[in-house]
């Protein structure tokens, strides 16, 4: 599941109570917290006093994300643990401990005493190296995509790559550990960092200064992630959507497979239906060979009506009369560019609410 965690770092005290009550469907809250000297700046950051972040308790449940940009992590850390309730997370950064020789290790047990999630945050011209071995007792990992403290900055696209690699470790070996990306994301860029691999994603003017939309609907936009999934039959094809949904600006979650070795189809579509049921995401796409096993799999699932697709009429039909959820097709008998404009035809239509009587009915027990 892709979360959201809008931060507040552009309001002033008096802004606050307003501002959390407009993002109460958020999955976190994002504090910036600068000391003034870390980031270079000359004053510290209004979080900085966590008497502060009263007015945002007050008038919001969502959890806090607390993003420590000090020199003194471990000293810094206890104010914010003090706080009721406290913090879903503490991050710091990992530039801070290697300068004051602080040891990493230590602040990631504190933080965790207090049953805190502990994250290290990387600045986007720090190595992953650096972090490697404190990925097992971390339950975040937040990447910088500007440099923290410099205003006005676009997303550094480096950090895609960055994205990939950490990933890449983190699935290597076997953890959980979320990535987080921070720093000049924005509705229109946010597939970048979704669709390398980002689990949290934070922005702040990109929620709260958008031109068209309110930063309830940004949000809901934000987390509409496509999740996809394959055998191997229906690898290659996967490959060639992904890469459409890329150059649509179409965020997605691939849940595999990663390559052409031989897998079960089940096990793709239970991967793409249990996080569609459990209300992470809104539609998938499933393929494999034909099409047929994955989708006679997803369709055991009530909720779940996955339409196995041939042209771009029956592709819309889905939609616009079976409501589809999961959209699927062969990887063996389908060109890519009938596939392309399959997507289209399903993404684009809309549902007709008269044919919902039907639909009830095909979750009844047979
Ligand atoms: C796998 O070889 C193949 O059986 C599968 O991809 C699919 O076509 C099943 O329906």
């Amino acid at each position: 599941m892709v979360k959201i965690s809008p931060s507040l770092f552009q309001f002033k005290s008096s802004e606050l109570a307003r501002a959390v009550k407009k993002i109460s469907h958020a999955d976190l809250i994002h504090i910036d917290v600068t000391d003034g000297t870390f980031v270079g700046q000359d004053k510290a950051s209004l979080f900085y006093d966590p008497a502060k972040l009263k007015a945002v308790q007050a008038n919001s449940d969502v959890p806090l994300d607390v993003h420590l940009m000090v020199e003194d992590p471990l000293t810094d850390l206890e104010k914010y643990a003090a706080l009721s309730p406290r913090p879903e997370y503490i991050s710091f950064h990992i530039e801070a401990t290697t300068k004051s020789g602080q040891d990493p290790k230590a602040v990631i047990k504190k933080i965790r005493s207090y049953g805190i999630k502990p994250a290290i945050a990387v600045n986007p011209a720090t190595s992953l190296a650096e972090i490697k071995g404190l990925l097992k007792s971390l339950d975040m990992v937040l990447l910088m995509s500007v440099v923290p403290g410099l205003p006005g900055q676009s997303y550094i696209s480096d950090v895609n790559d960055k994205i990939i690699e950490l990933k890449g470790m983190i699935d290597e070996k076997g953890l959980e550990t979320l990535i987080q990306v921070d720093g000049g994301i924005k509705l229109e860029n946010v597939n970048i960092p979704i669709n390398a691999g980002a689990d949290v994603i934070v922005s702040g003017t990109g929620i709260f200064s958008h031109k068209s939309y309110s930063p309830r609907e940004v949000i809901d936009k934000m987390k509409s992630v496509i999740v996809l999934g394959s055998d191997h039959g229906g690898y290659e094809l996967k490959e060639k959507i992904r890469a459409y949904l890329d150059n649509k600006g179409i965020a997605y979650k691939d849940m595999g497979c990663y390559d052409t070795q031989s897998v079960d189809y089940p096990n793709y579509a239970d991967k793409v239906c249990k996080p569609i049921l459990a209300g992470e995401y809104k539609r998938g796409m499933l393929f494999c060979g034909t099409g047929i096993g994955i989708s006679i799999r997803a369709n055991r699932y009530n909720g779940i009506r996955a339409a196995l697709v041939h042209n771009e009429k029956t592709a819309k039909l889905a939609a616009e009369h079976n409501n589809a959820n999961v959209l699927v097709m062969g990887g063996r008998t389908t060109s890519v560019q009938m596939a392309k404009k399959m997507f289209d035809a399903w993404y684009t239509t809309k549902f007709e609410e008269r044919h919902q009587r039907r639909l009830d009915m095909l979750d009844k027990k047979c």
